[in-house]
């Protein structure tokens, strides 16, 4: 009989393949875009290398770009020129998100498009709600959420994806959007979203920093997982058809929790500060970026999602796609 030789397994890249445990396809990747007011510009994003924010015709470039290499869907964040106290960009027509999602639509018309759901790039105090006389208001803050998932909707976006962590949002949106005749749009929920250090670069690039305090209270807890699966629970039953967990490294056992607690897909986002320290460490010549970024997304998908929100989408379809990566990606 002798040893256990589980190098027979490891022999080959052949072998290795054949014996895969967890697939990546690119149809379950979802990049992130940043959107911006006028048109034919760009500017670089500095913390995360090979990003854009991009006014709505080059994101509709972008996105035909990114379905061209079987990229599944994309999620958009707007960046208006103007916020106030109530965030009212988050629902115009005009603004940066719908625009994009109409070109999107016409440059790209099978691909998936995400809209994000919250007022922090809105506000110009940049909370994720109104401010009310006890800190953000919950409940004030629930129908202004309802009109910016409704208009989204009627832009064309096929999900809406709320990030705000107020309590009910899913049921109001659902509500919202069945009432104004879109019973058929998906909501992706960000229901297990904690407090992060890691989502810095993303609000340098929306500017959604806020003015003062932080969001620790309604974003969640890093030391909880039972709560993780309470918010999960709660925002199926209120109609959620997905459930997200962010950040995505550091809450692997989230993942697998909330994969084995519920029975709606499960999403992971790998957010801005992943992104930014993977390069960062590869721009010393600390870690090879294409390895890493290749085990960081397979360890999310093994750790129990089915989709990766992640800006390493186009690398990674390219790769994926069996193109050489150098002759796509600018990294
Ligand atoms: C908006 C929102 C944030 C992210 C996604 N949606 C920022 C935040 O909550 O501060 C973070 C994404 C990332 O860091 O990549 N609420």
């Amino acid at each position: 009989m002798g040893i256990h030789r589980g190098r027979r397994l490891r022999r080959t890249a052949g072998i290795r393949a054949m014996v895969a445990e967890t697939q990546l396809s690119a149809a379950q990747l979802v990049a992130p875009l940043f959107v911006i007011e006028g048109s034919s510009t760009r500017t670089p994003i500095e913390s995360m290398p090979g990003h854009y924010r991009l006014t709505p015709d080059l994101a509709a470039r972008e996105a035909a770009d990114l379905a061209a290499l079987g990229v599944g869907a994309v999620i958009l964040f707007g960046i208006p020129n103007d916020k106030d106290s109530q965030g009212t960009g988050a629902w115009d027509e005009q603004g940066p998100v719908p625009r994009a999602i109409r070109q999107i639509k016409t440059a790209a018309p099978n691909l998936v498009v995400w809209a994000d759901v919250c007022l922090c790039e809105y506000t110009d105090h940049g909370h994720c709600g109104v401010i009310g006389h006890h800190g953000v208001d919950n409940d004030a803050t629930l129908p202004l959420l309802g009109r910016a998932a409704v208009c989204y909707a009627r832009a064309g976006a096929d999900v809406i994806a709320p990030s705000d962590m107020m309590d009910g949002r899913v049921a109001e949106i659902r509500a919202a959007l069945d009432e104004a005749g879109y019973p058929d749009r998906t909501i992706v929920s960000y229901a297990v979203k904690y407090a992060s250090a890691f989502y810095g670069p993303f609000r340098e690039a929306a500017g959604s920093t806020p003015k003062s305090g932080d969001r620790r209270g309604y974003q969640m807890d890093a030391p909880n997982v039972r709560e993780a699966i309470r918010e999960a629970k709660a925002d199926v039953r209120e109609g959620a058809d997905v459930v997200m967990v962010k950040p995505g490294m550091p809450y692997l056992d989230v993942v697998r929790a909330v994969r084995e607690a519920v029975d709606v897909p499960v999403a992971v986002y790998q957010v801005s500060g992943e992104y930014a320290m993977l390069h960062a460490a590869a721009d010393r010549g600390w870690i090879d970026l294409r390895a890493a970024m290749w085990e960081t997304s397979i360890a999310l998908r093994r750790a129990g999602a089915s989709i990766l929100i992640t800006y390493f989408a186009r690398e990674l379809a390219t790769r994926l796609s069996g193109q050489p990566l150098q002759d796509v990606v600018k990294v």
